[in-house]
């Protein structure tokens, strides 16, 4: 394949069994949101609801996406050349590797998510587009040594080198319980100096609480439900890396480029920073 690969590694794709189209995935509600196709009834469903409580939700949907690129940029622009992007999603438009591959042909980008789904799309997006290289892991981020451990990561990636790691609206599907803390703590100690943590996160501070309470009551019927943190909660994800202008901001805020969407202080209940490892 000319100018890169694209590897699938850990766990080969097994479609109906694991794919389980009865209840809504985040991965595929999110992918409703940005408008893509990939998504079931169950999907749909749950995402309308949300839509109904927060008419703006597709916006908000963009806007994370387009802090991702942003996010990306910086790195990329920081001389950062190998990302890990954990609960990548459905690779729609302004993926990781999209943008990264943009301003840096050579960097190399592991996805890793926990969605079947993922995968498959993965595989087949990627497929058409394999400028620079990329790899795709079955993996959870509640299982942070196994991602570590796994020789498609190994193979893809020089921890003694800075990574760009991403967790990117994933962790408000991860409770406090399941290890969340403790998750990111063992992913940025095993990162090198210069090591980037690229983080969004929901939050109840945003929103009304009626709304908070009924978005998470929503989410409670998903694969995976939703885990908003208040800001300090949030804050101690990023430990002892040090956050880089403008901190830990609501998300169009993160170095906006251009004008900011009309509603989005509605739009986007949640905060975004990036933070570097000394
Ligand atoms: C809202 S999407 C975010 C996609 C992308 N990071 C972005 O911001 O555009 C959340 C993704 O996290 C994945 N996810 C949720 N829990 C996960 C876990 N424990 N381990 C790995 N991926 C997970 C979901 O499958 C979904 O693809």
């Amino acid at each position: 394949m000319p100018g890169g690969t694209v590897s699938i590694a850990a766990g080969e794709w097994q479609p109906p069994a694991e794919l389980n189209t009865g209840i809504p995935h985040p991965a595929r509600m999110y992918d409703y949101y940005l408008g893509g196709k990939d998504h079931f009834a169950a999907d749909r469903e749950a995402a309308e609801k949300i839509i109904a409580l927060m008419p703006d939700a597709r916006l908000g949907a963009r806007i994370n996406r387009e802090f991702l690129g942003r996010a990306v940029e910086f790195a990329v622009g920081s001389g950062v050349r190998q990302f890990l992007d954990i609960g990548t999603g459905i690779p729609a438009m302004g993926s990781t590797s999209e943008v990264a591959h943009r301003f840096a042909p050579d960097a190399r980008v592991v996805y890793v998510d926990n969605d079947p789904i993922v995968l498959s799309h993965a595989r087949a997006l990627l497929a058409h587009h394999p400028a620079g290289h990329t790899t795709v892991l079955h993996a959870d981020l509640r299982d942070p040594a196994a991602i570590l451990a796994d020789p498609g990561l190994q193979q893809a990636l020089d921890l003694s080198r800075p990574v760009a790691l991403m967790l990117v609206a994933v962790l408000h599907f991860v409770r406090d319980e399941e290890g969340a803390a403790e998750a990111v703590a063992l992913l940025r100690d095993a990162l090198a100096p210069g090591s980037l943590l690229i983080l969004s996160h929901g939050t109840q501070d945003l929103m009304a609480p009626q709304t908070a309470a009924e978005t998470t009551r929503i989410y409670s019927g998903a694969s995976s439900p939703l885990v908003l943190r208040a800001r300090a909660e949030v804050e101690k994800f990023f430990g002892d890396f040090e956050l880089v202008d403008p901190g830990l901001v609501q998300l169009p805020l993160w170095r906006p480029q251009g004008e900011l969407h009309r509603g989005w202080q509605e739009a986007a209940p949640a905060y975004a920073g990036v933070a570097v490892k000394r």
